[in-house]
């Protein structure tokens, strides 16, 4: 179908689907610097969260919508007046906010899982999206398990949620069946069997299972959908959602085919993917489209040949659109405060005078132990030194002895909610020791099933950067540190993993119900 609407509305769900990704919950405060980078950025909605899933979501949802002035704040429920409830308890502060409802309509979710029928989902529907539009005009409604859904019916919810007064309606792709020609027929169908659908935008949200979510998105979208729901770096449930960066840069990169724009400042999307990484501790592989470090190295003697000649030769996107500037801009020993802050303001941070003192001491500590420091290194003393504050343990001294001949040990001194806490212990190599006595003294037994180094930067002296994943009681967390003796990051990566397990075990989730 022919759709005259330009226009894609970008709809974020990083802090939402992107949380439910295994180990990668976010404190409030990580929260609230993620949604302002989004605005940033300039996604069009930001879904903030499942207010009826956690206190600790509530919250996150609450703060952001108070915050931000431009971007619609979605808050998640399902079809259920307890969650609209809550819901719009999170959200109703925000100068733009968005309920958005749910509930399954493939066969096999309503035979197993809601244990209901067809005519009953559609009163469902209908009575969750009417119970939302008593609280605002701006009401999306998702149709979960939409691709494995009768099409006709799908049709039917659609038709019966508009006239209830949804102005979005969503076709997700839950568990990432899809494959492109049948989504797009999907959406074809969804046109022109769906009477009232020019009263609401078509949306689309698709997972990754297959690999096909970016490229599902896509056909949808040349089908006439004209939101797009995704993730920063794709991450997601599972094997992830489709990527902003994949679907945002195919549209901006192919506009001469495509003819569609979004509202996305393109140029902040390589600081977007690092925060991201550096927030959630889910490091991108370095082949990922867009925002993987090798996206746009280029290897063979041919292509840097062609690329010298002309860098169209071989390259499709400049570097820059995304933010990535050749010459990083280095600080240094001898910078002051005032180039400091300039540098964190362009990287997005704005910071009061307290916490500009504070890494402005952490800084020059580091220019002391390294040359250069560039955008990684700050990037990691304002995650470390202010988003993390409201952490329950905090490393203050290491100490390890290991070698040849020495049996490894570790001193480690924590504080805990404030309180100073000393231990020393043995283990099998420093690492091991640092963590034998960090679980001591935290009295924490959680399993250590993932263990990460890499360089933050290039450069012999560049930081070590850890990531941990540790698992406790059933509860899984990632934690990452980072410090340019890999020792004291892994102790970092370490403690920043438990403070996470701490965060999920005072913030249970009271319910997911197959999300
Ligand atoms: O994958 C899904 O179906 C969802 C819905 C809540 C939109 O995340
Ligand atoms: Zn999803």
């Amino acid at each position: 179908m022919e759709n005259d609407n330009k226009r894609v509305i970008i709809f974020d769900t990083t802090l939402r689907d992107g949380e439910q990704s295994p180990g990668a919950s976010m404190n409030t405060a990580e929260k609230l610097r993620l949604a302002v980078q989004l605005e940033k950025l300039g996604v069009d909605v930001i879904e903030a969260g499942f207010p009826a899933a956690s206190d600790g979501d509530f919250d996150a949802v609450s703060q952001i919508a108070a915050k931000l002035k431009r971007a619609q704040i979605a808050g998640l429920a399902r079809a259920t007046r307890s969650d609209i409830d809550r819901a719009w308890e999170a959200i109703k502060h925000a100068a733009h906010p968005r309920i958005h409802t749910f509930i399954a309509t493939s066969d096999i979710h309503l035979e197993y899982k809601l244990r209901m029928n067809r005519e009953e989902v559609v009163q469902a529907a209908v009575a969750a999206v009417k119970h939302a539009r008593s609280y605002t005009d701006n009401v999306e409604f998702s149709a979960e398990d939409g691709s494995r859904s009768d099409w006709d019916f799908l049709c039917r919810v659609f038709e019966a949620a508009i006239d209830a007064g949804a102005t979005t309606v969503n076709l997700p792709d839950t568990v990432g069946y899809a494959v492109p020609d049948e989504f797009g027929n999907m959406v074809r169908h969804i046109y022109q069997n769906t009477p009232n659908i020019d009263r609401a935008i078509l949306s689309v949200h698709c997972h990754d299972d297959l690999g096909l979510a970016t490229a599902n998105t896509l056909t949808a979208i040349q089908a006439g959908a004209r939101q797009a729901e995704v993730t920063i770096n794709g991450i997601g449930e599972r094997a992830g959602n489709t990527s902003m960066e994949e679907v945002v840069m195919a549209l901006h990169t192919r506009h001469n085919h495509l003819g569609l724009e979004t509202g996305i400042n393109t140029e902040h999307i390589h600081a977007s993917s690092r925060l991201v990484s550096m927030i959630t501790g889910i490091m991108v592989q370095p082949n990922k489209a867009i925002v993987g470090a090798n996206a746009f190295a280029h290897e063979a003697g041919i292509h840097q040949d062609g690329m010298l000649k002309n860098p169209m030769t071989y390259e499709i996107m400049r570097p820059e659109t995304i933010g990535l500037s050749q010459t990083q801009l280095v600080l240094g020993k001898h910078s002051g405060r005032h180039a400091l802050r300039n540098r964190l303001k362009e990287l997005g941070y704005e910071l009061s005078e307290e916490e500009l003192d504070l890494i402005f001491a952490k800084f020059k500590t580091l220019a002391d132990k390294k040359k250069h420091i560039v955008d990684e290194d700050l990037e990691v003393m304002v995650t470390e030194g202010i988003l993390r504050t409201s952490d329950i343990f905090k490393l203050d001294y290491l100490h390890v002895t290991s070698g040849t001949t020495v049996l490894p040990m570790a001193s480690v001194e924590l504080s805990i909610n404030g309180r100073p806490a000393r231990n020393a212990g043995y283990g099998n190599g420093p690492i091991d020791a640092a963590f034998n006595s960090i679980a001591k003294l935290t009295g924490t037994q959680s399993e250590l099933l993932r263990f990460t180094v890499s360089a933050l930067s290039g450069g012999t002296d560049s930081q070590g950067e850890v990531t941990v994943r540790l698992r406790e009681n059933g509860l899984v967390a990632l934690g990452k540190g980072a410090d340019p003796d890999i020792i004291t990051a892994s102790a970092r990566a370490y403690v920043n993993g438990l403070n996470r397990l701490e965060y999920l075990k005072a913030n249970p989730v009271k319910d997911r119900q197959g999300l």
